[in-house]
């Protein structure tokens, strides 16, 4: 790749093109976790945060109706810092001089003027539409005036809080790398490899690979870290189901009668939907937080049993820092890394209960922003090329004023159901038919989706 194409996608704050397109998506900007009196009682009191999202600052609050607000961070008047706001009924109230303004950025009051003065219906913060979808608050950031695009039908947004899970995480790299790992079918049988099987129901719970795969082997339950160590090579397959929307496949031809079949999706322009267990499905986004950090949002779904959100928060909640859902371990202690545990325990060797680690291993060792005219891409790359050329072509359909893929009107959104993922062994002939009727099962078991009944989003 050529150094003007690697900065052309990776470059995203304001007045940059790829920034543009960029905010042309609804991105998450934080947990209501973050907000919930549980979790941090401080932030219930007082629910006010800094966001950092396409390298600009904002401030994030909720007004006493409940309503939230994304406004510039700096002050229209004077550029003091407005995360610091006293926060009243109807708005924050900057402490410098007292200007107040609502969600929508209207300038409420301008105390210190003279009694009389207009001044202050001649002022607006600039605000940002949010919305409030899956356990988390969103926020779009695309030119004022324009109507925000509407969210897919997509089964993480469909599901009920009881049966939806939302978390995130910091790593410090640019957004590209880190939404490239996902669409790299080929890396888990590699960076997530178990020398030995970790047991399949010991804290097997909301961890990746743990779980069994569906299907049998002679009638044996395989683990997915078996059949990921035994079979590396996988054949990858990518076809789009919409504009912007790849279903990417990878079959593990395991024996003569049988293969796995991995399917996954990648959603334009920076989402994939992969399986966590037979049940339950992870959907990721990579948000920008500036040119050299990205946060990894997960928001995880379940088709069966409600989820045990204490456990999957606290599970995760062990790995990273608060308030930036930092983790733990990163450049500054090597991710952890142990030599011993590489020679007898994992391919990488950088801890077996947080997968999440290895892949932020894999992202940020690259460097803050990859140089991408020093790698050499194989035939497992073919779906980073393909997302790739997407980019650099959407890149161009804004620049041209035109609609970029994925920034959907409310009819194409509705028509985007699912997307289906999988992780089974199904037999070597007709693996299609095979693994799109356990998707449907799996569905058709869903409680919150039966009989075309939809509860109310989390
Ligand atoms: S800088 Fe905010 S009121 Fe003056
Ligand atoms: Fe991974």
């Amino acid at each position: 790749m050529h150094a003007e194409h690697n900065d052309l996608l990776t470059r995203i704050g304001p007045g940059t093109a790829c920034g543009a397109l960029l905010r042309r998506y609804w991105h998450p900007v934080a947990l209501l976790d973050e907000f919930d009196a549980r979790q941090d009682p401080r932030a219930a009191l007082r629910p006010v945060k800094p966001v950092r999202l396409l390298g600009e600052h904002f401030v994030l609050f909720r007004d006493a109706e409940g309503r939230w607000g994304l406004v510039d961070r700096q002050c229209p008047h004077r550029g003091a810092d407005l995360s610091f706001g006293r926060l009243e009924d109807e708005g924050l109230r900057c402490p410098f001089h007292g200007w107040k303004f609502a969600v929508d950025g209207r300038c409420l009051e301008t105390p210190a003027e003279p009694a009389g003065s207009t001044l202050c219906t001649r002022v607006r913060a600039r605000s940002y539409p949010t919305r409030v979808q899956s356990g988390a608050v969103w926020a779009w950031l695309g030119p004022e005036g324009e109507q925000p695009p509407a969210f897919p039908a997509f089964d993480c947004f469909r599901a009920p809080a009881t049966h939806a899970f939302a978390f995130k995480g910091l790593w410090h790299c640019n957004w590209l790398q880190a939404f490239e790992v996902g669409i790299d079918p080929a890396h888990p049988s590699f960076l997530h490899r178990y020398l030995e099987d970790p047991s399949m129901h010991e804290g097997a719970y909301g961890r990746q690979f743990r779980a069994p795969s569906a299907g049998e082997v002679d009638g044996e339950r395989w683990p997915m870290s078996r059949i990921m160590r035994e079979f590396p090579s996988p054949e990858i397959r990518f076809d789009a189901v919409a504009e912007g929307l790849l279903r990417l496949t990878a079959l593990r031809p395991m024996t003569e009668r049988l293969t796995h079949v991995r399917v996954t999706h990648a959603a334009f322009p920076a989402t994939f939907v992969i399986p966590l267990s037979e049940t339950i499905t992870i959907t990721q986004l990579h948000v920008p937080v500036d040119d050299t950090h990205t946060y990894w949002w997960s928001f995880f779904t379940s088709f069966g049993e409600p989820l045990d959100h204490d456990t999957m928060r606290e599970q995760r909640l062990s790995c990273v820092t608060l308030p930036d859902y930092a983790p733990k371990s990163g450049a500054h202690d090597h991710w952890g890394f142990d030599p011993d545990e590489q020679r007898t325990r994992t391919y990488l060797g950088m801890g077996e209960d947080d997968i999440n680690r290895h892949d932020q291993w894999a992202v940020e060792s690259m460097g803050p922003i990859q140089d991408r005219t020093r790698e050499h891409l194989g035939t497992t790359d073919k779906v980073i090329m393909a997302n790739r050329r997407t980019l650099l072509k959407a890149i161009e359909t804004v620049r041209a004023g035109g609609t970029p893929p994925m920034a959907l009107a409310p009819a194409q959104a509705a028509a985007l159901v699912g997307p289906d993922t999988i992780d089974c062994i199904a037999p070597a002939q007709g693996w299609e038919a095979h693994w799109t009727e356990r998707a449907a099962a799996k569905r058709a078991g869903a409680p919150w989706l039966a009989a075309g009944r939809v509860a109310a989003t989390a």
